[in-house]
């Protein structure tokens, strides 16, 4: 568990289905996140068990879920290990109503703080569509630096890469 001065993170759990559900059913939450809406509690129960607890099962980081200090559930925000080109993710998602006041930068900073000083991770990349500018400023204000434009044929759509080196992070 990680607290920071509003934000409580933990590991998620399927206790967590039900506001994942509210999270993933907004069109305008999954707009720019390449992943598909929700339907139903069982869906959300699904991405739990088969992909955010095996995560932390098999390599020791993950999504966290992301409370205010009084247990009201906020999104997730969190690592992501991807085996195939051996990088960690850093990624967020938010509910609406709780955009644009600095939660997603301020559970990130601490997920970077983890995955740098606790997992001695050496580099930690972001990446969000061209259009998702909230996501992208979340990069810039966190100091990561630009590493490019990606549009290949074999993705499902553009994206650019952010970075940061364990030796430029600054907690
Ligand atoms: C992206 C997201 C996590 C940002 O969360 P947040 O808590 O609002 O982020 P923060 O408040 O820390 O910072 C967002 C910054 O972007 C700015 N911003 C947001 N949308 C913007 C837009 N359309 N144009 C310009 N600036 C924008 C905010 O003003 C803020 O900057 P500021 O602090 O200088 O005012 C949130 O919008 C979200 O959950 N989106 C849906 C899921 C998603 O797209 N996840 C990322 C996938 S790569």
């Amino acid at each position: 568990m990680i607290e920071t001065s509003r934000l409580t993170l933990r590991i998620g759990t399927l206790a967590d289905a039900g506001p994942m559900l509210i999270l993933n059913s907004d069109p305008e939450v999954v707009r720019y996140t390449g992943d598909a809406m929700l339907f139903s509690l069982q869906e959300s129960e699904s991405v739990i068990r088969e992909r955010i607890i095996p995560q932390w099962n098999n390599y020791k980081m993950g999504r966290f879920t992301t409370l205010l200090k009084d247990g009201t559930y906020i999104g997730w925000c969190g690592l992501r290990f991807f085996p195939e080109s051996n990088e960690v993710d850093l990624g967020y998602r938010f509910m609406k109503k709780f955009w644009g006041q600095g939660f997603a930068t301020e559970a990130s900073q601490a997920t970077l703080k983890y995955g740098f000083e606790t997992l001695k991770l050496d580099r930690i990349v972001a990446k969000a569509m061209p259009d998702n500018i909230g996501s992208i400023k979340v990069m810039q204000k966190l100091g990561m630096s630009y590493q490019g434009y990606v549009s290949d044929p074999t993705e499902p759509h553009p994206f650019v890469v952010y970075h940061m080196l364990r030796k430029d992070f600054k907690p």
